[in-house]
């Protein structure tokens, strides 16, 4: 189906939804609110006609009502801003929207307020900053971060970001339009796709539908492998340059590529790929001048030292004690975006976090953070606080959850089978098949929210808020997702499966989402 067709679809039931009046007042009708009872106040609204707002160069298709309140929580001198926006009525259908945040959170999302705004589905929309403003984010080596400090500002990052904001954006949008809104949806990516997974596991009654993408929801753990990834890659000859990544994702490419029956530079599957690092190794008479690129770009075989180092990416990080995992490691076709992981995001995340939230001390050095022992010192510290990884979620299931997540299997942040890992765990509690409350759609040569910059020619648009929409509202399981519109301006269009569900080609145009099934 193409997505206009289902847009019409979703349209012509909803349709049947009619408001009992006309819209009020935009700037005065939210001072009717008894906004108190949420712990929220008014703070200003604004009406925007069609193409008034300009976010990055996009803009409102719709008009709407912009109202702002804040949230007080915690202690009582916690704040939490939200914005909400209401579009007329004709283009309302009853659906409300909440979006989530970005790393470390601090501001509100206006970009994926606006996709779900300008959707064509009939959202109202709201987003919030997470409780804390972006100048307490202040990231950096043995730099103070004020709200790791404060225990409801550090459970509002994750676990109560959307909750907090919820109830007061449903009641001022049920008085805007005169009755409550038909389903509610989550929408958020990242730092957002956790908080997806908490709103599934800590405020299961929220939200009828959640899309969680490239989801950060082992959030501590997370942070354990940007620091292994960094403690492995730094020394001159453990240091993996773009060179040598791309020389290895082309190793791997040449591997693997047609194991799904298509050459296009593109792995359906890496979990089929058995490729052997250890085959790109130096042979001793080489002579080490070839291996190395600060002489010539040309990067022929790796040291020993550079494969341990790939190895151990591929891992992910372990105890030292007994060897047990930490966190999933990278997967085939990913290596070339991994100088993020070689100590850019150890710094930004993982030494602040172990300073500020776990040891409480500026001058901690994480080169002497222990494998064995301090793992527990994480869990209990941050990982209470900041992760979602409950594998019981029946309470969402049993009132009708719905969950759709997309994970790229070239995310150069968060490593790509932590999302298999969760389906598993699922299929486990759950005793088998999962797919009436929970899909996985894994993107071959997807990153981290959407294209991978090494596959340019990848659909990195997923339509999966108007599928999530279709199988709340009508029973409609997603089997299959459409993707579009690739970074290389290409009108190729792919099939996403869902897990462990792959494409496989038929016939027809290879660049045509049609010429595949999923199976
Ligand atoms: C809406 O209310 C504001 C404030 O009370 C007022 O200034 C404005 O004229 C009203 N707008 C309309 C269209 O009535
Ligand atoms: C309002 O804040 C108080 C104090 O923090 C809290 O006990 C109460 O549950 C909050 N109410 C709502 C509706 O969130
Ligand atoms: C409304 O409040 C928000 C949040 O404090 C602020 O960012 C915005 O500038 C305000 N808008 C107006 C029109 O005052
Ligand atoms: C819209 O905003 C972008 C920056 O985000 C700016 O470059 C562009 O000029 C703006 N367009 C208009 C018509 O104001
Ligand atoms: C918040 O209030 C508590 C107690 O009222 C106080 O101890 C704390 O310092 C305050 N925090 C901030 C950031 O003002
Ligand atoms: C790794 O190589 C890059 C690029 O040549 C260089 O900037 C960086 O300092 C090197 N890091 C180490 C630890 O040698
Ligand atoms: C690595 O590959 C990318 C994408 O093909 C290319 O743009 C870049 O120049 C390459 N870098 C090096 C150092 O070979
Ligand atoms: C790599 O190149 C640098 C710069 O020319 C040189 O100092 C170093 O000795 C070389 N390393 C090896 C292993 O050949
Ligand atoms: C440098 O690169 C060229 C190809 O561009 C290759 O022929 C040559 O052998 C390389 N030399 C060294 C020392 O790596
Ligand atoms: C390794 O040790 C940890 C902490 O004691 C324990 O939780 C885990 O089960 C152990 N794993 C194995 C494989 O022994
Ligand atoms: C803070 O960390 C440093 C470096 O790891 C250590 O030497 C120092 O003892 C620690 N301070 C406290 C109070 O634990
Ligand atoms: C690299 O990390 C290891 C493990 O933490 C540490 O012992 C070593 O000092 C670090 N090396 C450099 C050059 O930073």
């Amino acid at each position: 189906m193409k997505p206009s067709n289902a847009l019409c679809l979703l349209s012509s039931t909803a349709s049947a939804f009619v408001l009992p009046h006309t819209t009020p007042n935009c700037t005065s009708f939210a001072t009717s609110v008894a906004l108190g009872s949420f712990n929220a106040t008014f703070l200003n609204a604004t009406y925007y006609s069609a193409d008034a707002l300009n976010v990055s160069a996009v803009f409102n298709s719709v008009s709407f009502c912009e109202v702002y309140a804040s949230i007080s929580y915690g202690t009582g001198n916690d704040s939490l801003v939200f914005a909400l926006w209401l579009p007329e009525t004709l283009q309302y259908e009853g659906r409300f929207m909440a979006v989530g945040n970005g790393g470390m959170a601090g501001t509100i999302d206006y970009t994926n307020m606006l996709t779900q705004l300008n959707s064509g589905i009939g959202f109202c929309v709201a987003g919030g900053n997470a409780g804390h403003l972006a100048s307490a984010n202040n990231d950096g080596e043995g730099v103070y971060i004020p709200y790791l400090h404060d225990r409801a500002q550090i459970t509002a990052w994750y676990h109560d970001a959307i909750s907090l904001f919820t109830p007061a954006a449903k009641a001022l949008a049920a008085t805007y339009y005169g009755k409550a809104a038909r389903y509610a949806y989550y929408d958020g990516c990242s730092t957002g796709g956790a908080q997806g997974f908490a709103l599934a596991q800590y405020h299961p009654e929220l939200f009828a539908g959640i899309v969680a993408r490239s989801p950060g929801g082992w959030y501590s753990h997370l942070a354990l492998s940007f620091l292994w990834n960094a403690q492995h890659t730094n020394k001159s000859s453990t240091n993996l340059t773009q060179a040598i990544l791309n020389f290895t994702t082309a190793a791997v490419l040449d591997a693997c590529d047609t194991l799904d029956g298509v050459q296009d530079r593109l792995i359906e599957d890496p979990l089929r790929c058995d490729f052997d690092i250890g085959s790109l190794a130096c042979s001793e008479s080489y002579g080490s001048a070839l291996s190395n690129d600060t002489v010539n770009d040309t990067v022929e075989c790796l040291t020993a030292d550079q494969i341990e180092a790939t190895k151990a990416i591929y891992a992910g990080p372990s105890r030292s004690d007994n060897g047990s995992n930490l966190y999933p490691g990278f997967s085939f076709g990913s290596e070339i975006e991994w100088l993020l992981q070689e100590g850019v995001l150890a710094e930004a995340l993982s030494v602040p976090i172990l300073q500020n939230l776990v040891y409480n001390n500026l001058s901690y050095d994480s080169n002497d953070f222990d494998w064995a022992s301090d793992v527990a010192d994480v869990d209990i510290k941050a990982g209470t606080l900041i992760d979602e990884i409950s594998p019981d979620l029946s309470a969402f299931r049993d009132q009708g959850g719905k969950m759709l997540i997309t994970q790229g299997w070239a995310d150069p942040l968060n490593a790509a089978t932590w999302t298999i890992d969760r389906l598993e765990q699922f299929q486990d509690i759950f005793g088998g098949d999962v797919s009436e409350f929970f899909n996985l759609f894994m993107v071959p040569g997807g990153g981290h929210c959407g294209a991978a910059s090494y596959y340019p020619g990848v659909p990195a648009t997923y339509h999966t808020v108007s599928k999530l929409v279709q199988w709340v509202e009508r029973g409609e399981k997603p089997d299959e997702l459409l993707s579009s519109n690739p970074p290389d301006g290409s009108t190729t269009t792919r099939k996403l499966c869902a897990w462990p569900a792959t494409a496989r080609y038929v016939s027809g145009d290879v660049d045509d989402w049609n010429s595949y099934i999923c199976e």
